[in-house]
């Protein structure tokens, strides 16, 4: 597992997720999105950047015709902590009236992005806005708000791979794991 990205894994203090354990839970999660969206007007909004690696994999296990759209938000900068104000820094250019909106998140942290988010697409008239998470923290829930959709449940660490990043980098590893506070203790 360590034979690439051996700089960027030596920040790690340990791997939480394999890219195994990804591959069996988003082609099982693919497996029951497909089930429940027969019939239906499926468009997977993407939020950038921290959800395309995930996005890209999930899509590719719907068996459905799906459309596709982007958003990017912003609360976090080069921090492990979020702002708390979250800024909509791109908007999806589709219409979705009458589309049952996926929403594919990286991560529900304090669930702050997705409740903006969600409040922000519902006054769009979507038919349904359902949210997919890979990762969940339950233990950092400052608002009201459950994914639909979830693949894993971690612990209260701040977590880099598979999209995710710290300060933009190690999204690129193909594993997840926690990042060694050493990196961001000078925050
Ligand atoms: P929330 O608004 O606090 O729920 O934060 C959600 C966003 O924060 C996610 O989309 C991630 O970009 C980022 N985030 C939260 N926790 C982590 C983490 O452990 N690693 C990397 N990014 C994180
Ligand atoms: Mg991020």
């Amino acid at each position: 597992m360590m034979e690439t990205n051996a700089k960027l894994y030596g920040d790690l203090s340990r791997i939480l997720v394999t890219r195994e354990e990804i591959a069996e839970a988003v082609a099982k999660l693919g497996k029951q999105i497909t089930e429940d969206y027969q019939g239906k007007k499926l468009m997977m909004v993407g939020i950038l950047k921290g959800a395309i690696v995930f996005f890209a994999d999930l899509l590719r296990e719907i068996d459905l015709p799906v459309m596709t759209e982007f958003m990017a938000v912003s609360s976090y900068g080069a921090s492990t902590k979020t702002s708390g104000v979250v800024n909509l820094v791109k908007d999806i250019t589709k219409d979705i009236t009458g589309m049952d909106v996926l929403v594919v998140e990286d991560i529900v942290d304090s669930g702050m992005t997705l409740s903006y988010l969600k409040k922000y697409l519902s006054t769009r008239g979507a038919a349904s806005i359902k949210i997919v998470t890979l990762l969940d923290k339950p233990e950092r829930r400052r608002v009201d708000l459950t994914a639909d959709y979830y693949c894993f449940t971690i612990p209260d660490e701040f977590v880099v791979g598979y999209g995710l990043d710290y300060d933009e980098k190690y999204r690129n590893l193909p594993d997840i794991g926690v990042l060694d506070p050493s990196v961001y203790s000078g925050e």
